[in-house]
């Protein structure tokens, strides 16, 4: 009990020492508005999943708090904050790109102040990349310290020097900083940081470090601000949300964290990923089933369908268990549907082993699937291995299990037409005004013509044709 209080008292200590800093700037921003004639101004680019999403809705409230409005352009910006991903080589080697396009922004603009953090720069070798050839960014920091992007961007007011201040393991959560989010009616909310399965592919249990959960109180009460703020729908996030809890002092599984969620009064929808099949519980199918809010669809990645390659890929499941998960997911939640993610071409991958993803493709019928070619990431276990596979056989595969893929998608969508399913409205289509699209419960996109004061409303649409990816559907 002690210990839980000496955590707290750190995480609100840091809190509040950030607030001051947003305080300074705020004043120095309004100091340098008045010499200007206009607001300072902000880009940030986020690149990567969910969870990094999340992390610049964090990053955007603190700079809003500070005082600098979003610039619609990089290149006027006065702070360009890049948020990276690093899962796989051309993630990086974009961000690598657009920052060299900064160096020719920064010579037309030399008070832009250029800052890089996320998961690229918790590796050794990007910050020996950005140490000898990127010196002109103005502040570089990791994942474990986001939350001191006010200290560091007031610190960086001082010093024509790059500030370098990356952790090389986690601290504590700080908790409650102010975030901008995409809209009024969905939050994402991590549930908790970090993995510990080191997938033999994977670099995120080295970027994000070891799993840690935040409190049910903590969640609880943020998702209940959320509500009387408007939101209707919340994703709770985590790399392996299935094995929530574990080191709490008090253990709580994410089966009972979901069943206390789903108590909340006014919130109306539960999601969560991503679910990783080694740690998917009875208990956890039977809470899916009982929570009313919660969605019937699962995020659940099978990376590959030969239990020889997920050994190698030290995923700690079989085909044959994983299959056994889907039947019983299928069998206890009413028209559930489940998505996935593969990697193509994993080191030693032979015709036999993708023949079995393929067939797993074929058993479980995924709504959606997200397909990767593997790539090797330095300091993974993976990247050793031999029998890296050639570039052109990874690519034939790679087609082929589209191929396979895209008509399972449609003929899932196609058992949708004559329904008619509650559609969260979330926008106006980017293709067409007059056509909003949104999503149902089992996560199907669906568009429907309609008018913009719908947007954030759950209504019921009858669907009337498949487009593969997505359904159409009118007001029913
Ligand atoms: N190469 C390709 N795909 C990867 N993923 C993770 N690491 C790699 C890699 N080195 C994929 C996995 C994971 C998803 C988020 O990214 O499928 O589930
Ligand atoms: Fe990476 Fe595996 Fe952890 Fe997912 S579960 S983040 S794939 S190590």
């Amino acid at each position: 009990m002690r210990i839980e209080n000496i955590e707290q008292n750190n995480n609100v200590i840091e809190l509040e020492k950030q607030k001051e800093y947003m305080q300074k700037m705020k004043v120095h921003l309004s100091n340098l508005e008045k010499k200007t004639g206009r607001k300072q101004t902000y880009f940030l680019l986020t690149t990567g999943c969910q969870m990094n999403a999340h992390d610049s809705e964090k990053l955007a409230g603190m700079l809003e708090t500070m005082g600098f409005a979003e610039s619609p352009s990089e290149q006027k910006a006065d702070f360009v904050l890049y948020n990276t991903c690093c899962i796989r080589e051309n993630a990086e080697d974009k961000i690598y790109g657009r920052l060299g396009r900064l160096k020719y922004y920064k010579k037309q603009n030399p008070n832009m102040k250029i800052a890089i953090c996320g998961c690229m720069t918790q590796q050794d070798v990007v910050i020996e990349k950005l140490q000898k050839s990127y010196k002109y960014v103005d502040i570089v920091f990791g994942t474990f310290n986001l939350y001191k992007l006010p200290e560091l961007l007031y610190e960086s007011l001082e010093t024509k020097d790059t500030l370098f201040d990356i952790w090389k393991e986690e601290k504590e959560i700080v908790e409650n900083l102010p975030t901008v989010y995409k809209n009024t009616f969905q939050a994402s909310v991590n549930i908790m940081y970090g993995c510990d399965n080191f997938c033999a592919y994977c670099i995120v249990p080295y970027v994000r470090g070891r799993e840690r959960s935040r409190k049910p109180q903590e969640i609880i009460q943020e998702i209940q601000k959320l509500v009387n703020n408007g939101v209707k729908e919340v994703m709770l996030l985590g790399q392996n949300v299935n094995s929530y809890g574990k080191n709490l002092q008090t253990p709580v599984s994410f089966a009972q964290l979901l069943t206390q969620i789903n108590e909340i009064e006014g919130l109306e929808r539960i999601r969560f990923m991503t679910s990783h099949p080694k740690d998917l519980s009875d208990e956890l199918i039977l809470a899916m089933k009982e929570c009313d809010k919660v969605c019937n669809y699962i995020h659940l990645p099978i990376q590959s369908g030969s239990n020889r390659i997920l050994k190698w890929m030290n995923r700690h499941y079989t085909k044959e268990h994983y299959l056994e998960l889907v039947q019983k997911l299928k069998q206890s939640i009413k028209d559930i549907t489940i998505s996935t993610d593969i990697i193509v071409g994993f080191p030693g991958e032979t015709e036999e082993d993708f023949q079995q993803t393929l067939d797993v493709v074929r058993q479980v019928q995924y709504c959606t699937a997200f397909t990767f070619i593997y790539s090797k990431r330095s300091g993974t276990p993976a990247a050793t291995m031999e029998n890296q596979i050639p570039e052109d056989v990874v690519k034939d595969r790679f087609d082929r299990l589209l191929k396979v893929l895209n008509p399972i998608v449609a003929q899932v969508h196609q058992k949708q037409v004559g329904k008619t399913v509650n559609v969260l409205v979330e926008e106006v289509s980017k293709q067409d005004a007059a056509t909003l699209t949104g999503r149902a419960e089992d996560n199907t996109l669906v568009h429907f013509k309609g008018t913009k004061d719908l947007i954030g409303s759950i209504i019921p649409i009858k669907i009337i044709d498949n487009k593969t990816f997505y359904v159409i559907g009118e007001r029913a």
